[in-house]
């Protein structure tokens, strides 16, 4: 019986202390660097207040059904990624390790340098160290970017000293567990997180210009909700902020104690994520509005989109502010090394519990191993030659992995385990019962839209080479990342488990 199973505890295995403790994880492990920067750029970029629409439907018909899925597998099967998957059927297992890996040996590699980034960015406000052309203050004294990807440079020293303190608080918090660790930092940051916000929102409030950059922001425009690529948007950017195909949210359930209220939580997992995304959004656009204004330009010629806007539109419309531009760029910074350092733990707790499930290594151990690997493996993007590099694994991975490994995922729930077995399982658990819907989404409708997304991502290249790297770059470091994570996966899943799993 399922429920009973999920009393059955490894001894090895942690537990959330408060339902909230679990909560607070997950949320803090969807609200990322890709809510603050990405949401309000792609949501202004198609449709603004229009873009809602299809956001929600993304989040309704996928992101809402996946995450029940991947709860849902964690806390009946009381294991990580790989473990619930080789419960399912012994033969998928390599499955379960290749998302770990390659979030964990891919995504986490740059997406802490990038958290370096934003640490470095905190301590620059302190004097606004960008001066008046905060473009090339980013770009060449800080990133030093070289020609291309094959020309690597110098290891920028900055970033790399960010990098060891990034790393090491992620190692520090993971180091002492579910409960110790990643509950206990969860309780501070996420508070801490939606406080900043809030902050950010009210201060906005104040300047100038700002409430016009907003409404630009939100402003709908429903024509644009006839173009496929507002749809595609809203469909990709809901895998990836709701870390959905990471393993993540798999292992986070799987330390729930048998009772949880695995549909709620589901809900409110994903409309927290894209409440402090609108949020954030509202604070990214006030201080772009007020800058367009004080520089009497159109807005459309100050916004810019990811790293672009934290990097460089931001810095620029900080040292335009009236007054406290420092204490304003830190606030900014912080939040975003906040959020990021939430996300970060969360795949590494993800693959620490994967090694932990398999091989009874101790935690200690494992996770002081995989922090010091993670900060090496990162250095290649702490160099001159790394934005370059950075962008062509984040493609890859955060598109063609991310998209595969989905798909997978649910054609191995949705199919071989049964869809309804799994809503048998969660609505035995939570309070309000899913209908039949989930069974269509997981089966049918989250592999169709995925493996469209996949296509349209797939001609897009081929026509023209993704940022328009050279194909030697894309091949060399994109698939390459992508085949060499998988053969990795394959060699772990034929060694053979500690203890023989048990049937839960
Ligand atoms: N949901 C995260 C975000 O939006 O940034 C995605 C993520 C990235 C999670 C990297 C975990 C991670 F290590």
């Amino acid at each position: 019986m399922a429920t009973q199973a999920s009393q059955v505890m490894e001894p090895h295995r942690g537990q959330w202390k408060t339902h909230w403790g679990f909560l607070l994880a997950a949320i803090g492990s969807a609200i990322g660097l890709g809510s603050i920067w990405r949401f309000a750029y792609v949501c202004y970029e198609n449709g603004g207040g229009a873009y809602l629409i299809p956001y929600f439907v993304a989040l309704v018909t996928a992101g809402v059904p996946l995450m029940i899925l991947e709860y849902g597998l964690g806390h009946r099967m009381r294991g990580s990624a790989p473990m619930s998957f080789a419960k399912v059927s012994p033969r998928w297992e390599w499955l379960g390790w290749w998302m770990v890996i390659f979030v964990m040996f891919g995504i986490v590699l740059y997406y802490a340098v990038v958290i370096a980034w934003c640490v470095c960015y905190l301590w620059f406000s302190v004097t606004l160290a960008w001066g008046a052309d905060p473009n090339t203050f980013f770009f060449q004294t800080f990133l030093g970017v070289t020609a291309g990807p094959h020309v690597i440079g110098d290891i920028r020293s900055p970033i790399l000293l960010a990098l060891i303190v990034v790393w090491a608080v992620n190692w520090l918090i993971v180091f002492f567990g579910v409960e110790q660790g990643i509950e206990k930092a969860n309780k501070v940051f996420m508070p801490l997180l939606i406080g900043l916000i809030l902050v950010l929102v009210a201060w906005n409030l104040t300047l100038p210009g700002a409430q016009e950059g907003m409404r630009k922001f939100l402003k709908p425009d429903f024509s644009k909700l006839s173009e496929p690529k507002v749809w595609i948007d809203a469909y990709s950017q809901i895998f990836f902020t709701l870390s959905l195909g990471f393993g993540i949210m798999v292992a986070y359930a799987s330390y729930l104690p048998r009772k949880a209220d695995i549909n709620s939580d589901a809900w409110i997992t994903s409309l927290v994520d894209t409440a402090v995304s609108i949020l954030a959004g509202l604070a990214v656009f006030g201080t772009l509005g007020y800058m367009a204004g004080r520089q009497g330009k159109p807005f459309a010629e100050v916004v810019q989109h990811g790293i672009g806007l934290a990097f460089v539109a931001y810095p620029q419309a900080i040292s335009l502010l009236p007054a406290f531009q420092k204490l304003f760029g830190v606030l900014f910074f912080l939040t975003l090394t906040v959020a990021g350092i939430a996300s970060a733990i969360s795949i590494l707790e993800a693959f620490s519990a994967a090694v932990m499930d398999k091989f009874h290594y101790p935690r200690k151990a494992v996770v002081t191993v995989l922090s010091v690997l993670g900060f090496l493996g990162g250095i290649i993007f702490a160099t001159g030659g790394g934005l370059a590099w950075l962008d062509i694994v984040d493609h890859s991975l955060s598109h063609y992995g991310l998209f595969i490994a989905c798909i997978l995922q649910c054609a191995l729930v949705g199919w071989i385990y049964g869809a309804h077995r799994l809503r048998e399982h969660v609505n035995a658990v939570s309070a309000k019962p899913v209908g039949r819907f989930l069974d269509f989404s997981i089966r049918y409708l989250v592999p169709a839209v995925l493996v469209y997304l996949l296509c349209s991502d797939l001609l897009k290249d081929i026509r023209q080479p993704y940022g328009d790297y050279p194909w030697l770059a894309i091949v060399l470091i994109g698939k390459d990342w992508l085949i060499l994570t998988l053969i990795a996966a394959l060699f772990v899943a034929m060694r053979p488990w500690r203890k023989p799993l048990k049937d839960t």
